[in-house]
């Protein structure tokens, strides 16, 4: 049977969407570009002859469906997700297509999981959030250190970026975050995600080399603590990110990122670090690479022909380490996208 490789994407245009439409066109993928703003749509396709170009709203369910219609999966790029994720979920449950998202907000990903994870199952549908650089990423990561430990004390992610110029749709996805939990902190302790309103503590983290021992933020959740609290068993996610990236996060004029290569990527540095800890042993994965927003489109396109193509464990709402083979879901990144050290 041949694969139908026609996907949707919503929110093509956005920083994010660019390089997935890139990648799935390298991939040999026929995206059907979508998204709210119809000139913006068109002058991306005047870049891609011949891709379907069609114009949706979150707020019009029939243009969604046009969109999605005769598309094997929808790839969702536009956020914030708080206004996205749920109109084209169910745009793609009406379809009965699988939906991948790269959404990296807390709620909007908590969300995903309480309000779609029966919906889905009961629909036989796939449906993997936050499968991105954060999400998606330290999940794999952190599956695979785990390996065949069946719980852990403790698993840590340590996010060393060389910098961090945020993109407009990750400053408002990071400000509708912060509304929507009064401004407080959340942290995973306890097995539970509880709020804190205090300042995040600061601490040091030695990564592997080359970037060796730098200063982090302590207590900074990310998407993976969603996605790996699903599916690993343990009472603790403890999050660092390293303190320069922090810095330029909180720039009251963050600068976008500046492209230094003819396919868009940054000069960024990313290196993630997972470790789990049991009973006095410890196991760590790690990967590094180039650019945070360039990263998540071979994830989510490898993760969408997985999904596609059946190689995924089970439906419903999934995460990236569930609904994956983590180490051959890795291995698969490693030749052109990712250096990676597993245990
Ligand atoms: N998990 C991760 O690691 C990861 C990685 C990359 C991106 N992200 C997330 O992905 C999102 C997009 O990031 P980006 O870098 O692509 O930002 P961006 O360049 O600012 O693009 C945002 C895109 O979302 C669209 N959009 C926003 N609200 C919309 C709505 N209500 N309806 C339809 N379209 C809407 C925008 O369309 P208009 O131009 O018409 O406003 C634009 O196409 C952000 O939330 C970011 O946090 C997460």
């Amino acid at each position: 049977m041949t694969l139908n490789q026609t996907v949707a994407v919503f929110g093509a245009y956005g920083h994010t969407g660019r390089f997935v439409v890139s990648e799935l066109v390298r991939r040999g993928w026929r995206p059907i570009i979508s998204g709210r703003d119809a000139s913006k749509l068109n002058a991306l396709g005047a870049a891609y002859p011949g891709l379907d170009v069609r114009p949706a709203s979150v707020d019009d369910p029939d243009s969604l469906d046009r969109a999605l219609a005769g598309a094997a999966a929808v790839i969702n790029c536009a956020g914030p997700f708080a206004s996205t994720t749920a109109p084209v979920i169910e745009a793609a449950l009406r379809a009965r297509i699988p939906y991948l998202d790269v959404a990296a907000e807390l709620e909007a990903n908590l969300d995903t999981f309480k309000h779609y994870a029966e919906r889905a199952r009961d629909a036989g549908i796939v449906i993997v959030p936050a499968m991105a650089f954060f999400g998606g990423l330290g999940d794999l990561l952190a599956t695979a250190a785990m390996g065949d430990w069946a719980a852990a004390d403790e698993i840590c992610i340590a996010y060393g970026l060389s910098s961090w110029k945020p993109t407009p749709g990750t400053r408002a996805a990071g400000q509708v975050s912060r509304q929507r939990r009064d401004g407080r902190r959340l942290v995973f302790t306890n097995g539970q995600m509880a709020f804190r309103s205090d300042a995040a503590p600061i601490a040091e983290w030695k990564f592997p080399a080359p970037l060796g021992t730098q200063p982090v933020v302590a207590e900074f959740t990310m998407a993976d603590t969603v996605t790996i609290a699903r599916h690993l068993k343990t009472p603790e996610i403890r999050s660092y990110m390293t303190v320069a990236a922090v810095k330029d996060l909180m720039e009251p004029d963050a600068s976008p990122p500046v492209a230094v290569e003819e396919n868009g990527r940054s000069a960024q540095t990313f290196l993630v670090e997972v470790v789990a800890r049991s009973g006095g042993n410890e196991r760590r994965a790690s990967a590094s690479g180039q650019d945070i927003y360039a990263i998540s489109a071979p994830l989510v396109v490898e993760a969408l022909r997985r999904v596609v193509s059946g190689l995924v464990h089970g439906t419903g709402v999934l995460t990236a380490g569930e609904a994956f083979d983590a180490r051959d879901f890795l291995e698969s990144l490693r030749q052109e996208h990712l250096a990676l050290e597993m245990p």
